[in-house]
């Protein structure tokens, strides 16, 4: 209408879209499933000088703990495939994640020490992007490692980068214990700033501006 001179209002987006959502809660069952039946594989076979307490484990003995890891081991690989496709290619990552400068992680570590960094809905600290970045990555690992021990006439050449079958296997056991540190972690910080846990649930949306300071 002419002569209208109310301010328009202001363009909202959500604070997680709805894949994003949904492939990360996705992820972290299927993490946990693999993380607990992999502990119960490790204790049929240890590395080290020590075995995982049974409560701790899920499968009940070897074949079964296999059975879970493989079917678990499906659920993660296709939606992380479909997270890490969705995150290259719509922008979620450039714009969500990076960039990540020691500067910028080094300056919200203290802020984060001194209880002064500040958490606004849709936006990720340098922290957190170095955090979420970092267990992308380690999941990669996990899977490449993964393929190494699974595959290893197949994947001959995954089996070398890792160097060696017995190495794959140290290999993906560092992956998974950077992720459950990880997942340590993050339950802490979301316990810290409970506010962040309903958007990841049920959604949600912030003013446009806010969701790209
Ligand atoms: C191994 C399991 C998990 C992994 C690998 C993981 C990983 C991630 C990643 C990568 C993000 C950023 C997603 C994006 O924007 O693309 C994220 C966000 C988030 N995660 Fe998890 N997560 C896990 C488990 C959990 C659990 C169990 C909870 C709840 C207790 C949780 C709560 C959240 C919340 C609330 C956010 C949003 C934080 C914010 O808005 O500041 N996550 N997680």
């Amino acid at each position: 209408m002419s002569g209208d001179i109310s301010p328009k209002p202001r363009k909202r987006c959500a604070i997680h879209p709805s894949i994003v959502r949904l492939t990360h809660w996705i992820n972290a069952a299927a993490m946990i499933v693999m993380v607990m039946s992999g502990w119960q594989i490790y204790n049929a076979h240890p590395i080290f000088d020590f075995r995982f307490p049974a409560w701790m484990t899920l499968g009940g003995w070897l074949a079964g703990a296999i059975a879970w890891h493989f079917a678990a081991m499906w659920v993660l690989a296709v939606n992380l495939l479909v997270y890490l496709a969705y995150g290259l290619f719509s922008g979620h990552f450039r714009r969500d994640l990076l960039p990540i400068t020691p500067a910028g992680v080094w300056r919200d570590v203290k802020a984060a020490l001194a209880f002064r960094l500040p958490h606004a809905l849709g936006h990720y600290n340098a922290v957190q992007r170095l955090l979420y970045a970092g267990v992308i990555a380690l999941i990669l690992l996990a899977v490449a490692s993964g393929l190494a021990i699974w595959k290893p006439v197949q994947f001959q050449t995954l089996v070398w980068l890792m160097g060696g079958f017995d190495f794959a296997r140290v290999v993906h056991f560092f992956a998974m214990a950077g992720i459950v540190g990880f997942f340590v972690v993050h339950i802490l910080l979301v316990l810290i700033v409970p506010k962040t846990l309903a958007p990841m649930i049920l959604g949600g949306t912030v003013p446009d501006a806010e969701a790209t300071p």
